[in-house]
């Protein structure tokens, strides 16, 4: 039986649309609905009360639309609120998990780095998950607060100054650490990956935490025959609690390609 009930992503702005891109890719045929947080973003910098507060609200905006399950696409949500997810009636996917998941198994010396936000990387969120699994597991981790501003920018490439010695600090200590494997904890850094490979050099994995989410998705909605079926188109709905003027140009950054702002809602979250 086909479910196409469409699955909901939610993210403290516009950046879960890395993760979006992920899944689509894996799962073409599904429906995907869209909520961003873009009138109270950044979530990072924020305490763990509130994030659960905004979390929650956001959970709920998504249930009202019937989706079959929600991604909590946010780094930031996944570790500091992922309890949240518990009492969900839908199944609830978070993106570090599997992220540490994969990272475990891609490491050969057991070095593993993690970048986040500063309420990622202050709660441990990252190395709890791969210790569980890994307890010998060498875990560096550094929070960047300067890399989502400045991927909210544009300013993205290796040959830009600023973007290059800013990524040169935050790596430093990892390069020290000698790490294999380099978990992206949080939806920006997908669009540093340039960057932050060129100065970790080649032989380091990076870990994209859409990519690995979207592979536990995909397993999950066939195990359980939620699949929207092969003739479903995957029609995309996108929510937003501010209508930012840079929202086009931001979003299609992210996502890969063009969002039409006359098909993206303003939802006024707070009253949800
Ligand atoms: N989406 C957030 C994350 O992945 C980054 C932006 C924010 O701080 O809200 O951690």
């Amino acid at each position: 039986m086909a479910d196409s009930r469409p699955i909901g992503i939610f993210d403290s702005g516009l950046g879960g649309l890395t993760v979006m891109k992920e899944i689509a890719k894996k799962l073409p045929n599904e429906n995907i609905i869209y909520f961003g947080d873009t009138g109270r973003v950044p979530y990072g910098t924020r305490s763990r009360e509130t994030i659960k507060k905004y979390a929650v609200q956001d959970e709920k905006f998504l249930l009202l639309n019937d989706v079959k399950i929600i991604i909590a696409a946010c780094g930031t949500v996944s570790a500091v609120a992922a309890d949240t997810g518990d009492s969900l009636p839908v199944p609830f996917f978070e993106v570090i998990s599997y992220a540490a998941k994969s990272a475990v198994e891609a490491t050969k010396n057991g070095k593993i780095g993690v970048l986040g936000t500063p309420a990622t990387i202050s709660s441990e969120a990252h190395k709890k998950r791969i210790l569980s699994v890994m307890p010998n597991a060498e875990i560096t981790a550094v929070s960047c607060p300067l890399f989502v501003p400045l991927v909210e920018e544009g300013w993205i490439n290796a040959d830009n100054m600023a973007v290059y010695d800013t990524a040169r600090r935050y790596l430093e200590p990892l390069k020290a650490a000698n790490v294999d494997t380099l978990i992206l904890g949080c939806t920006h850094y997908p669009l540093l990956s340039d960057v932050i490979q060129k100065i970790m050099g080649a032989n380091v994995t990076l870990i994209n935490m859409g990519t690995a989410t979207a592979d536990a998705v995909k397993n999950y909605l066939t195990e359980n025959n939620m699949l929207s079926g092969a003739n479903n188109n995957g029609t995309n709905k996108f929510f937003v609690s501010d209508m930012t003027n840079s929202f086009e140009k931001t979003a299609e950054m992210l996502l890969g390609k063009k969002i039409d702002s006359n098909n993206t809602e303003q939802v006024d979250i707070d009253k949800i």
